[in-house]
């Protein structure tokens, strides 16, 4: 394990800001150790096929045209796990057209078909659970309690589109005129272009293909460089259930991402694009993808309030906020960025978080008792350690933590006294960083909340229902949690508003997303 302990507590200002940046360079003799260690990692997959190391297109494993492959790393040891073909346009546009072909057959099997083979490969995803968690773990690092959670995250929204295939339904609309019957059919808008992040590898696949199947679409992924294992995994077992070729495509790259979202943005046969990622990344896909106006879906940054008023259940709030903020390390979109706290429990509700914060055991995911694995990269401590410093030169304390860690390590940190305009409060830290900020008012904390160009998840502690429900109505996001640090389950619409983006994944929403609705006039009756 690595230290976060007490005698991080109550850093001082100046001792904050000394700490350097330590950045993981291994000495030869530790790379190959690292090595001997991957065969070791792989080698602890129950089931070896599924380290999948090639993409699929068309229903074939294949290669790179020119044979070229980039490296993926476990970041909490540096350990190399693996290689994935570094792709380029030549095999996304084969990847387009074999989805196009599947189309025309997958589009037109019933609902019942489609639900019976999803219901299959949510039984695979279960059967292999321990695997995919692992997977999940070695290429992202959360701990394996974190990674066994996104498993059965992932599993459910097969599950949950599974039986949403056999429920879209359309309508019969009365006619002003005589003689007319309007009836309104749902058909699957086509080939998808999906696009996720490294955060939820397994999760984010399955919340955008499990529709996307179920509505009669085909696809084409590309999952992220840093963790393209799990969506590789996941394709296997939809082969081994027996999806048709071309039904499920994946595109694996690295450096040529630039051009591979472009031509799954701009391609005249795709016809929807789904994207998780940042706001920068999501504003300039939508460009590209509104030469054709293709249907969009956006899930992008988020900069959420935790909100916690006097009245509040203490004990509640504090565990909400462990997960609403220390969820996968902090790298969560929803979670909660900034943390007001009313004066009047201020004091207490910060000495208790830091006390809790100061039991998490950080280390690599695979150990037991790691409650908090590292971050995805050093670019990233590098964003956490920059808005502490920050914080802290604007006159936050350090509660607990504050200072970077070896390799790809930050300690999970409280900081109090956090002004409001500390940039933590403006950018997504997306670290295990809580800032607190007092407030005196509902009106005062509203005001705050909202003021930031994103939108996509808020969270309110009060025992006064009134309350309660004014603030949740007053929040300007997409999603609230009451009394609730959890949001996510597939049964419930994510998504947010204003620059965190557009569209509804999860729920009955989530597969109206790749759906069109088609009107049929029936005349001469
Ligand atoms: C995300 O971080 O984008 C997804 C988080 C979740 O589904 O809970």
């Amino acid at each position: 394990m690595l230290s976060c302990s007490k005698t991080a507590i109550r850093l001082s200002r100046q001792s904050a800001l000394a700490i350097k940046p330590r950045q993981f360079t291994p000495t030869l003799s530790q790379l190959l150790l690292m090595r001997a260690a991957s065969t070791k990692s792989a080698a602890m997959l129950k089931d070896q096929g599924l380290l999948r190391q090639q993409a699929l297109i068309n229903g074939k494993w294949v290669d790179a045209a020119d044979g070229s492959t980039f490296q993926i790393n476990n970041p909490a040891t540096g350990e190399e796990l693996g290689s994935a073909p570094e792709m380029g346009l030549v095999e996304t546009k084969e990847a387009i057209a074999a989805a196009s072909e599947a189309f025309k057959t997958w589009s037109k099997t019933t609902a019942k078909e489609r639900h019976d083979l999803l219901k299959k490969l949510y039984d695979a995803m279960v059967a292999n659970m321990e695997d995919l968690a692992l997977i999940i773990t070695l290429e992202n690092g959360k701990s394996k309690a974190d990674a066994k959670g996104e498993g059965v995250y992932a599993a459910s929204f097969i599950e949950w589109f599974a039986e949403e295939a056999t429920r879209t339904y359309g309508d019969t609309i009365p006619s002003p005129a005589q003689g007319i019957r309007n009836v309104t059919i749902k058909q699957p808008i086509g080939v998808c272009s999906i696009l996720t992040p490294w955060n939820f590898p397994s999760a984010m696949i399955t919340r955008k293909v499990g529709p996307a199947l179920a509505a009669g679409c085909t696809v084409v992924i590309k999952p992220p460089a840093e963790t393209p294992f799990s969506s590789l995994a996941f394709a296997e077992l939809a082969q081994r259930v027996g999806f048709p070729a071309g039904v499920i495509n994946v595109v694996t790259t690295h450096k040529n991402i630039k051009e591979i979202g472009k031509e799954m943005c701009e391609n005249k046969s795709v016809k929807k694009v789904s994207f998780t990622g940042s706001t920068g990344i999501a504003k300039l896909l939508a460009s590209q993808a509104s030469s054709t106006l293709k249907k969009m879906s956006i899930e992008a940054g988020g900069n959420a309030p935790f909100i916690v008023f006097d009245d509040a259940d203490l004990d509640k709030a504090i565990e909400g906020a462990i997960i609403a903020k220390f969820r996968n390390s902090g790298q969560t979109c929803i979670c909660s960025n900034r943390i007001y706290v009313q004066s009047g429990v201020y004091d207490e509700f910060a000495a208790r978080l830091a006390e809790r914060v100061d039991k998490f055991k950080v280390g690599n995911g695979l150990d037991e008792g790691t409650t908090h694995g590292p971050l995805i990269h050093s670019a990233a401590v590098d964003k956490v350690e920059r808005h502490v410093k920050d914080a802290v030169e604007r006159g936050a304390s350090v509660l607990v933590g504050g200072k970077r860690l070896e390799g790809n390590f930050f300690a999970p940190t409280v900081l109090s006294d956090v002004p409001s305009d500390a940039q933590l409060t403006v950018e997504e830290t997306f670290g295990p960083v809580a800032g607190l900020i007092k407030f005196e008012t509902e009106d005062e904390v509203i005001k705050l909340a909202n003021n930031t160009p994103y939108g996509l998840a808020g969270y309110v502690y009060s025992n006064d229902i009134g309350r309660s429900w004014r603030v949740s109505e007053g929040l300007e996001v997409g999603m609230v949690g009451a009394n609730t640090g959890s949001l996510s389950t597939a049964y419930i619409p994510f998504g947010g508003v204003k620059e965190s983006g557009y569209g509804r994944e999860g729920g009955r929403e989530g597969i109206a997303e790749y759906l069109t609705t088609k009107l049929i006039s029936f005349g001469g009756l």
